[in-house]
């Protein structure tokens, strides 16, 4: 018998997309069970070519579920995962909740899929935050190779990661200056319609918000703990897919070419780099894909050892539901998990 998986918050954005995932990647599960709120009880989701029934998550018995793909925010993660997770389920979390917890691996596959084995201190894995998903892909190949020290990343951040509703008000916001219409700022502290708003997430006493905090913090458990981070996040009027502008600086030299040749071979990395009008990928053209797209590659002439690059990705995918997914496929691979129905 195939996984019992269960898809908590299956009617947000993630929750669609780990829905979609699963059923493109033909992940070895007999059953799928679309959980959610109690507001969305009885409602519908796609699966593949099926139609799945939303249940609530508050009244479900996880005795049977091997797999609980959890993207319902961080206050029901930290009610929740850990009563999941005591029924032998094991949960793969996309908020912060879990994601600084010594006990908990906070897993990117293409970067650090060894420490996955520490899942069993409390059976949850954490995902990364969305930016820092897509930033890891590209720069392990290149830390691998020429040691990274710094890096400086701003980031052009979609409003998909803000959840479902904040699409929804960089749509109507839109309509609204077409039509003359007031403007209403609700998910957004600014208006985000023909605008860009240099605050994702909550303001720290130092001056930086807790996204661009995470960046660091996220990047250090993954990557490198020795490598210094900096990061402005800023919000785009962009539905889907984060851009980052990036400036590494390495410990050895590593030219542009050779840093092209590199990430070329890199998993999960596309290399689209023509230096030529156009030559270089926009989020509209990541929407919908899996890889981490990277291109402007050039060597920035201010610092030794130094590049520049333009990285961009999926939010919705590499940033949260691929990525997921790509966990739960880790544990089958690993023969770290076996279908509960199976054993019994
Ligand atoms: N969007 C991204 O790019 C991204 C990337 C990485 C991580 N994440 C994280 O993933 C999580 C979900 O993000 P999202 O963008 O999918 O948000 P979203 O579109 O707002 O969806 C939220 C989901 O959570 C469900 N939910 C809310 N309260 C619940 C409750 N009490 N019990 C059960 N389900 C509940 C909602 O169900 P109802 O429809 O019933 O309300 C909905 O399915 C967040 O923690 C977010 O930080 C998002």
């Amino acid at each position: 018998m195939g996984y019992k998986v269960a898809v908590v918050g299956a009617t947000g954005n993630v929750g669609r997309e780990m829905l979609s995932v699963l059923s493109e990647r033909g992940f070895p599960a007999d059953e799928v069970v679309a959980l959610a709120s109690r507001r969305s009880q009885g409602s519908e989701v796609s699966f593949g070519d099926k139609i799945l029934k939303v249940k609530a998550l508050d009244t479900y018995d996880f005795s049977d579920t091997d797999i609980c793909l959890m993207s319902a925010g961080g206050a029901v993660s930290k009610e929740f995962s850990p009563r999941i997770a005591a029924k032998g389920c094991i949960v793969i979390d996309n908020s912060s909740a879990w994601r600084y917890d010594a006990d908990v691996p906070l897993i990117v596959p293409e970067v650090n899929a060894d420490a996955i084995v520490g899942f069993t201190k409390k059976n949850i894995i954490a995902n990364p935050n969305c930016s820092t998903a897509q930033l890891v892909v590209a720069l392990k190949p290149l830390h691998d190779r020429a040691t990274i020290k710094r890096v400086v990343v701003a980031t052009y951040q979609s409003v998909s990661g803000a959840g479902k509703d904040a699409l929804d008000e960089l749509f109507s916001q839109t309509r609204a200056v077409f039509v003359s219409d007031p403007i209403e700022n609700r998910k957004f502290p600014k208006r985000i319609a023909f605008n860009v708003i240099p605050q994702i997430d909550v303001f720290q006493d130092d001056g930086f918000t807790r996204e661009e905090w995470k960046m660091v913090a996220e990047t250090k458990k993954i990557l490198d703990p020795k490598i210094k981070l900096v990061a402005t996040c800023v919000r785009v009027p962009v539905f889907v897919a984060h851009s980052e502008a990036v400036a590494v600086e390495f410990e050895h030299p590593l030219s542009a070419d050779e840093a092209r040749e590199i990430l070329r071979e890199a998993p999960g990395c596309l290399v689209v780099d023509k230096r030529e009008d156009g030559g270089y990928v926009t989020p509209v053209e990541a929407a919908g894909e899996d890889a981490t797209y990277i291109s402007r590659i050039r060597d920035d002439p201010t610092v030794d050892n130094g590049l520049m690059m333009w990285v961009v990705s999926d939010n919705l995918r590499k940033g949260a539901a691929l990525n997921a997914v790509q966990i739960a496929e880790v544990l089958i691979n690993r023969k770290l998990i076996q279908p509960k129905r199976q054993a019994a």
